[in-house]
């Protein structure tokens, strides 16, 4: 019986395996072996990764005689190793490319585009959930440490208790007389965030910009402009945010933070005039995930690394260093919450549906902002009274704001004759067991029109989707007319029979 089972399996998945490799072997053999070569590179960079851990290891273990040599070796082995990690990214890069040109005419390129967001999305969750873990739980550290009168050189001391065990940390005021030996670093939870982000920005809004990224009236700009400018755009926020950090602004955060919000407020209603609204909000996100990864990248490790020299040295290290990359640090614990709640609006088009998408990314951000702000105090024991209720008062607000205009007008009898072929026409390319859409091979959400039964079911979401929001069909691809919404609207207030 099980036997049966694995054999029928092993069927199944070598006849799926054969129909997507061989679709056109006989022209593409060449590309074949260049997968093949790419694959064996992976298990190569993956095998030396294994053995310089092993090597990493050894060497700590060991016991030298010169100190000092040993951490030469230990050190070498930590950048050839950092090295090896950026050889297997790029690895996964080149298959990725290799893939696209593959079955970049065939059937099969939607189906690849789909589970490279489906990957690229889990990475970067997996990635973000470490990265805001560890930011939340060093913050809520050093709002809780207990002064020790006895160790003047530490800043402080906590218990914990978690996983079934103490633990007992110490944070020092700069850094401890001797360099340790294994300290561990945190950065690449942020970096790879910041990677996976971006290329899920290519996956979701650059490899289809005319559809994702564009407004949907979008006459005047290119394509290939609006990439350009969505990816600059990057670099030039987080260069002003550096710059303004840089002046005596940064030692008055009230005043910093409202310069801050000010200016992001100015990229997002710049997104919402050249991108459509969802893009519009994503890169929004992306920008303040951009400021957060640069202040590890720029900040915080330069800092870090200039504090474990001093300490070799025994030389002495201006805490103005340390301090400044703690302020950057603790401004990315207040963009934690805004850039979530972002990422997540996105997918809501209540959200950014509205006629002022940028304004409920202002009121997103502060009240998130300052529900952060709130649970810092509160870490501090200086629990305030009135940044909740505002906190809360800016986001219920901002639910108010986006509630839809009632729609209305009298609407004759509508009968689903009339309906049918509207759906028809204008939602199953997309909508479908077998979408006829160029981009999408599946039906998106699961959703599917194609039987009266199929409509009825999602006449609420419809109604939401194609009358309140306006954002179906997507971008508009299928040009549906208002009157066509309007119809649509009073079938369903007449109560979606299809009778
Ligand atoms: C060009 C492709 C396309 C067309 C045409 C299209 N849709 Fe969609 N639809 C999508 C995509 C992609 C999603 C999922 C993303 C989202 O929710 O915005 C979606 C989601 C939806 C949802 C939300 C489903 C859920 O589970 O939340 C509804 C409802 C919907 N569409 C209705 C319609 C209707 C009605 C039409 C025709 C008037 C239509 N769509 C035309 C692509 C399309």
């Amino acid at each position: 019986m099980s036997l049966t089972c694995l054999l029928q399996a092993g069927m199944f998945l070598y006849g799926s395996i054969e129909r997507f490799i061989l679709i056109k072997t006989t022209q593409y053999s060449f590309m074949l072996v260049v997968a093949i070569g790419i694959l064996f590179l992976l298990i190569f960079f993956a095998g030396i990764s294994h053995k310089v851990q092993r090597f990493k290891k050894a060497a700590l273990q060991n016991e030298y005689q010169d100190e000092e040599k040993q951490e030469t070796i230990v050190n070498k082995l930590v950048s050839s190793n950092e090295l090896i990690y950026t050889a297997i990214v790029l690895c996964f890069l080149m298959l990725a490319v290799w893939a696209y040109f593959y079955w970049r005419d065939s059937i099969y390129i939607g189906h690849w585009q789909e589970w490279m967001n489906i990957v690229i999305r889990w990475l970067h969750i997996t990635f973000g959930i470490a990265w805001i873990g560890t930011s939340f739980f060093f913050v809520f550290m050093e709002n809780s440490l207990h002064k020790n009168k006895k160790r003047p050189e530490l800043k402080g001391d906590m218990w914990m208790l978690h996983g079934g065990g103490f633990w007992f940390v110490e944070k020092y005021q700069v850094a401890p007389k001797v360099m340790p030996k294994g300290v561990h670093w945190f950065k690449y939870e942020a970096y790879f965030t910041w990677l996976t982000g971006f290329g899920l920005l290519f996956v979701v809004y650059y490899f289809n910009a005319e559809a994702m990224l564009l407004k949907a009236d979008n006459t005047s700009l290119s394509a290939g402009t609006a990439i350009a400018i969505g990816v600059a755009s990057l670099a030039i926020g987080y260069t002003i945010y550096h710059v303004l950090s840089l002046t005596p602004l940064l030692k008055k955060p009230l005043l910093f933070g409202i310069t801050l919000f000010f200016i992001l407020i100015g990229f997002a209603y710049f997104y919402t005039q050249i991108f459509n609204p969802r893009a519009a909000f994503i890169h929004f996100g992306a920008l303040i995930g951009t400021f957060m990864a640069g202040n590890v990248f720029f900040v915080i490790i330069p800092a870090q690394k200039a504090m474990v020299k001093a300490t070799k040295e025994g030389t002495y290290l201006d805490p103005a260093i340390g301090n400044f990359a703690g302020l950057r640090s603790y401004h990315n614990n207040y963009f934690t919450l805004p850039v979530l709640f972002v990422m997540i609006s996105n997918h809501f088009p209540s959200t950014f549906s509205h006629e002022y998408p940028w304004l409920i990314l202002a009121m997103l951000s502060i009240g998130s902002a300052a529900v952060k702000h709130y649970l810092n105090l509160k870490e501090k024991d200086q629990e305030s009274v009135w940044v909740i209720p505002i906190a809360t008062l800016i986001l219920f607000s901002t639910i108010f704001i986006t509630a839809p205009e009632p729609v209305g007008g009298e609407c004759d009898t509508v009968s689903f004759t009339r309906i049918y072929p509207i759906i028809q026409q204008r939602c199953v390319s997309c909508h479908s067991a077998s979408p006829t859409d160029d981009v999408l091979t599946a039906p998106p959400n699961g959703v599917v029109y194609d039987t009266p039964q199929d409509i009825v079911k999602m006449a609420d979401k419809i109604m939401q989707r194609v009358v309140i929001t306006k954002n179906m069909p997507q971008n508009n691809k299928t040009g549906i007319t208002p009157e066509e919404r309007d119809l649509i609207r009073c079938w369903i207030e007449q109560g979606a029979s299809v009778q």
